[in-house]
């Protein structure tokens, strides 16, 4: 089926907000031009003689939003837990990223990546590529042929990295950004260059300044690292003597949200101005919970920022997180969320269902326009689920089938995906 007029036929659950999931048994969601018309009991007189995709029993929900992932990191997803954020970068991360300059190499790799995320149940990502712009052109030509909406980014790194991975200067990192974006604009349509200097440590004063003219010049969005470990915070402080807290280092050269649509990833430990400062600038935060255990940075007080207003979505952090599964995202924020008010704030109630659906959907979604639910309106993104084999579903609602889906989802149970319309899988 291709973008014109269909309905899909199944029980239908999606956010309306981060309290109430709007659920359907046997309703059908009517596709027009790749959004969605609305979500009905009975076909509407006009829509009589559309084509209807029976799902049966299957659940019928909006395709997931990964808010921050880094696709080079893949290769080695599932392994190297046991060290720390920045001596897991030093032995892990860095010479894994660094094999991306064989481009032959980002092709295979970066396919098996693209055939997961295409099976995923996840229809929008903001990826982290490497500094390699060839190799980013690759991972985004294949996101592109596999119907993948996502905003990709060529990494700026310009210090503090080891030779076979730096950057040779400022203006080197520059002018391949530039070359970068230039070849991306003419070629990707669904898959679009977003400004990623990798944290503040990687980027030195020069590069972020340039990086702000290139914003201000091409009108991209913006994505990078933010208070995720004790020792990275106090090495920002050195660093950047003016910034006061590490959100100022992104702030002081114009990089942190307002006009620009931004997503900082982790936010552990925000100080109070720097979480007054995301709010007021709306930048959207990536939590990542899995990723937050597996190199032991800590949990993040997502409900603080739930309950200040601010934007949350959830990223899966490959290979921070093991696994690109946004279900296992949804189970693990819940988790922390519970270690954390047991064992850190007990004024922090742990975190439900409900908010973080609507975090992996519609509160993600909102970075790509009128992504994530079911209202009319939005772009048509479907992700058909299969919980059939899962015995004891007798009498269950919709709602405890998505929160059981959450807890026992298998690779195998995403049965067809759709993005802005198009059937991918
Ligand atoms: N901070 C800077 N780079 C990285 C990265 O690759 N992963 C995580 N989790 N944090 C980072
Ligand atoms: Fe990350």
């Amino acid at each position: 089926m291709e973008k014109n007029i269909f309905a899909l036929k199944g029980d239908i659950c999606y956010s309306k907000n981060l309290k109430e999931l709007q659920t359907m048994e046997q309703g059908l969601l009517v596709c027009k031009e790749g959004m969605v018309e609305g979500v009905f009991q009975e076909l509407p007189i006009e829509y009589k003689d559309i084509e209807v995709k029976d799902y049966g029993k299957k659940l019928i929900i909006p395709g997931l939003v990964d808010l921050h992932m880094h696709a080079p990191q893949y290769t080695y997803r599932g392994l190297h837990m046991d060290l720390e954020l920045l001596e897991w970068l030093n032995s892990y991360t860095f010479p894994a990223e660094a094999k991306y300059k064989d481009e032959e190499y980002a092709r295979v790799t970066y396919g098996r990546f693209v055939d997961r995320m295409v099976k995923s149940a996840t229809t929008r990502a903001c990826i982290f590529a490497t500094v390699h712009v060839e190799g980013t052109l690759i991972l985004m030509d294949l996101l592109e042929k596999a119907g993948m909406h996502t905003m990709v980014g060529k990494l700026n790194m310009d210090r503090n990295a080891p030779d076979y991975l730096r950057e040779v200067s400022w203006e080197q990192s520059a002018a391949d950004t530039r070359r970068w974006i230039e070849e991306a604009k003419k070629r990707f349509e669904n898959n679009v260059p977003m400004l990623t200097p990798r944290f503040t440590p990687s980027c030195s004063d020069e590069i972020m300044a340039e990086l702000k003219k290139i914003q201000v010049e091409y009108g991209l969005p913006f994505q990078s690292h933010l208070s995720e470990n004790s020792g990275e915070i106090e090495w920002v402080k050195e660093l950047c003597p003016y910034a006061k807290y590490y959100g100022q280092a992104y702030s002081h050269f114009g990089l942190f949200g307002g006009d620009t649509p931004t997503v900082m990833a982790h936010c552990i430990y925000s100080c109070e101005e720097e979480i007054q400062d995301m709010k007021e600038q709306e930048v959207y935060i990536a939590h990542c919970p899995e990723s937050n255990m597996n190199v032991v940075a800590g949990i993040a007080p997502v409900r603080k920022y739930l309950q200040e207003g601010l934007k949350v979505g959830l990223g899966s952090d490959v290979a921070g997180g093991a696994t690109e599964n946004l279900f296992t995202a949804m189970m693990h924020a819940i988790q922390v969320s519970k270690l954390r008010w047991r064992l850190v704030d007990d004024t922090l109630a742990p975190l439900t269902v409900p908010e973080v659906f609507y975090m992996a959907t519609k509160g993600g979604g909102e970075l790509f326009g009128k992504v994530g639910s079911f209202e009319e309106g939005y772009e048509f993104d479907a992700v058909i689920l299969d919980d059939s084999h899962i015995p004891d579903q007798d009498g269950l609602t919709i709602e405890e089938r998505l929160e059981r889906f959450i807890y026992l989802n298998q690779e195998a149970d995403v049965k067809a995906k759709y993005i802005a319309g198009t059937q991918v899988l």
